[in-house]
């Protein structure tokens, strides 16, 4: 096998980038996928909502963009079949380095070695589209974008699309918009459903089916370092995610495209 790299994208903040990084992929795990999860953002947030400390530069994606081996990264969680990358706020030194030498392939040269184990990596990034950011574009086949069911969601999303036609048309001509995914959706408000309406109608047949609740569980279970679905499994926040992996699994193997 030679795994999908899938990145969680969205310059803006807050909008369920890291939840859906480790709740997606902790839903793969129990699909029988073979996941790995590389934090990728200095804010280390995938590292902690999986229950790790921050590692120091020597041990987490910092060093993995300074030569060291993945495999000697990889720490194995909870889940039996998702493993993970970690990092700490040196990853942030990162921006400044790549900003001095632009170099935008490093991240894709250093997964290489490990591509053979896993079905799915997939990269959490941060709220910027800067050199962070570039190299998880350029390091996947498909980029993710999580946008909350609210008034301003489609705010930036056509910078967002340009960087994606940029990186298509140098680095990464193979990146694919894998798909939007709506998050903190409320339930029985108009304003959601009229928000997912209007995001369907703007990108048609790139909206995931599957849309994510609002749900305190998927707020709580970072605090427990644990992906929603090993806290409390018969939330609907679980569930949403569970579902989601099907999807993802249906729509990103090579089998028809979807329609919505
Ligand atoms: N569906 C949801 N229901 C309830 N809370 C959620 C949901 N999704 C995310 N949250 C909470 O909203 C906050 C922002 O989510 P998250 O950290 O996933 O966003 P992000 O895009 O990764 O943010 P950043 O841009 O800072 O990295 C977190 O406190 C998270 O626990
Ligand atoms: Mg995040």
């Amino acid at each position: 096998m030679t795994a999908k790299i899938l990145v969680l994208a969205n310059q803006k903040g807050g909008v369920g980038k890291t939840t859906t990084a480790i709740n997606l992929a902790a839903s793969l795990a129990m699909m029988e996928k073979m996941v790995l999860l590389v934090d990728f953002d200095p804010q280390g947030h995938s590292t902690t909502g999986l229950g790790f400390p921050k590692p120091d530069r020597r041990a987490g994606s910092y060093a993995l963009m300074k030569g060291a081996p993945a495999e000697a990264l990889i720490l194995s969680t909870e889940v039996p079949m998702l493993q993970v990358i970690p990092t700490g706020k040196d990853l942030a030194q990162l921006e400044f380095e790549l900003f001095e030498m632009p170099q935008l392939q490093e991240l894709r040269k250093a997964l290489e070695p490990v591509m053979e184990r896993f079905d799915y990596i997939l990269i959490d990034s941060p709220p910027a589209l800067g050199m962070i950011t570039l190299n998880a574009l350029t390091a996947a086949d498909e980029v993710l974008i999580p946008m909350p069911c609210e008034f301003f969601a489609l705010d930036g999303l056509a910078e967002l699309m340009e960087t994606i036609r940029r990186i298509q048309g140098g680095p990464n001509p193979a990146l694919k918009l894998g798909g939007i995914i709506l998050t903190m959706a409320e339930e029985r408000t108009n304003l959601g459903s009229a928000v997912a309406h209007e995001v369907r109608q703007a990108f048609p047949g790139k909206v995931f089916q599957t849309t994510i609740p609002r749900n305190i569980r998927l707020a709580e279970a970072p605090s427990h370092g644990k992906p929603v679905a090993f806290y409390d499994l018969r939330s609907k926040g679980a569930q949403a995610y569970l579902n989601l992996a099907r999807e993802a699994v249906g729509v990103m193997e090579p089998t028809p495209a979807r329609e919505n």
